[in-house]
């Protein structure tokens, strides 16, 4: 664990990471769509819900152990799926699924990953991994569905928040051009539909998770088709702008789908607190995106498996701090969020 004294949050590995980094590499991984309105309110609303802590009770040592869609993780945070791995550090995705597995917890692999599922398979030593899907055709997901499921993927996890490119204006003033510089509609549509999610329920057993839904509306539709799990997420900014953060989006979302599928979320935690709040808000677990990207940027795996002990430490202090003995004990009166959200 690196324990550097310069590093003692989250925000310390995201100003190194920044020293550490070519600006337009800094630009992909730190900005979001146009003018970056739901990256800014993802923190706002989390640094807007105040905690209404409860003493005088023996919390012990507070249980951050949970599960996800079955698997164990030692604690309720996860390895959000983010592409360009390799940009930041030569191991890129191979460090992160080797911190994830140490910490013992969920990486969710991108489908662009340049390493193949099976190597990040033995990278992660058994930890459990998921894979993100861009469903681009049939024939591309069902290749992708097998090889994970030959590797012993826990679950699948597609992206629906990305019906077209993303454009992020910093990429585009840096001239930073992904995908191969190929900017055309075709290459770059992920387009997926309810019937796509129908096939792909009937084409394996593997879990599936819907990542970026925010509505109740498609929290319902998603329970009639049969998925597993909703990921409450916004992309960390970095596709539609000026929605609602992902955190006040989440109740809706939970109180759609009840006891029936788990639901998760990401986008701006950055700290033990707003772990908390998310679950005190009905999420199962909660995804770090660019925190693991700084973490990659100061220190390879090292550095991830410190970024993600902190949250682990910041998580167990805040639940000694309020009285919390258990995360599956939480509930909303241990909030106190703002009406109206005054944004
Ligand atoms: C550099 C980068 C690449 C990303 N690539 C993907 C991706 O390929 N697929 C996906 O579903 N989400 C992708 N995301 C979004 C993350 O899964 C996640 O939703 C987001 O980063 C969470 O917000 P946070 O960065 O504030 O923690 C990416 C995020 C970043 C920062």
């Amino acid at each position: 664990v690196i324990s550097r004294r310069d590093l003692i949050n989250l925000f310390d590995y995201e100003r190194a990471a920044q020293r550490a980094l070519p600006k337009h590499v800094w630009d992909f991984v730190a900005g979001g769509s146009m003018d970056e309105v739901t990256l800014r309110r993802n923190r706002a609303a989390f640094e807007a819900i105040a905690l209404r802590p409860r003493y005088l009770r023996d919390v012990g040592v507070p249980e951050v152990k949970t599960t996800m869609l079955g698997a164990e993780i030692t604690m309720p945070v996860f390895i959000s799926p983010a592409g360009l791995q390799t940009q930041v550090h030569p191991e890129g995705e191979l460090a992160t699924a080797r911190a994830a597995a140490r910490s013992g917890t969920v990486m969710v692999v991108p489908s662009s990953s340049p390493a193949s599922y099976a190597d990040l398979a033995i990278a992660a030593g058994g930890g459990p991994l998921w894979l993100q899907l861009y469903h681009r055709s049939r024939e591309e997901t069902e290749r992708r569905v097998r090889e994970v499921e030959e590797a012993g993927y826990k679950a699948l996890c597609v992206t629906c928040d990305v019906p077209t490119a993303s454009f992020k204006e910093r990429d585009a003033r840096n001239g930073f051009a992904i995908f191969g510089g190929v900017r055309t509609p075709a290459s770059l549509s992920f387009l997926v539909t309810w019937e796509d999610v129908d096939w792909l329920r009937d084409l394996t057993t593997l879990p599936i998770v819907l990542k970026g839904l925010n509505t109740a509306e498609d929290a319902h539709l998603a329970v009639e088709h049969g998925v597993d799990a909703i990921f409450v997420s916004t992309h960390g900014g970095r596709l539609l702008d000026m929605t609602l953060s992902s955190i006040e989006s989440l109740p809706a979302v939970v109180d759609a789908v009840g006891e029936r599928l788990e639901v998760y979320v990401d986008s701006g935690v950055r700290r033990g607190s707003d772990v908390l709040k998310a679950l005190a808000l009905g999420a199962q677990a909660v995804g770090v995106g660019r925190p693991f990207f700084w973490g990659l940027a100061v220190g390879g795996a090292a550095g991830v498996h410190s970024m993600l002990e902190l949250l682990r430490t910041e998580l167990t202090l805040v639940m000694t701090y309020t009285g919390q003995a258990s995360i599956h004990s939480l509930d909303a009166g241990l909030l106190h969020i703002p009406s109206g959200w005054g944004f």
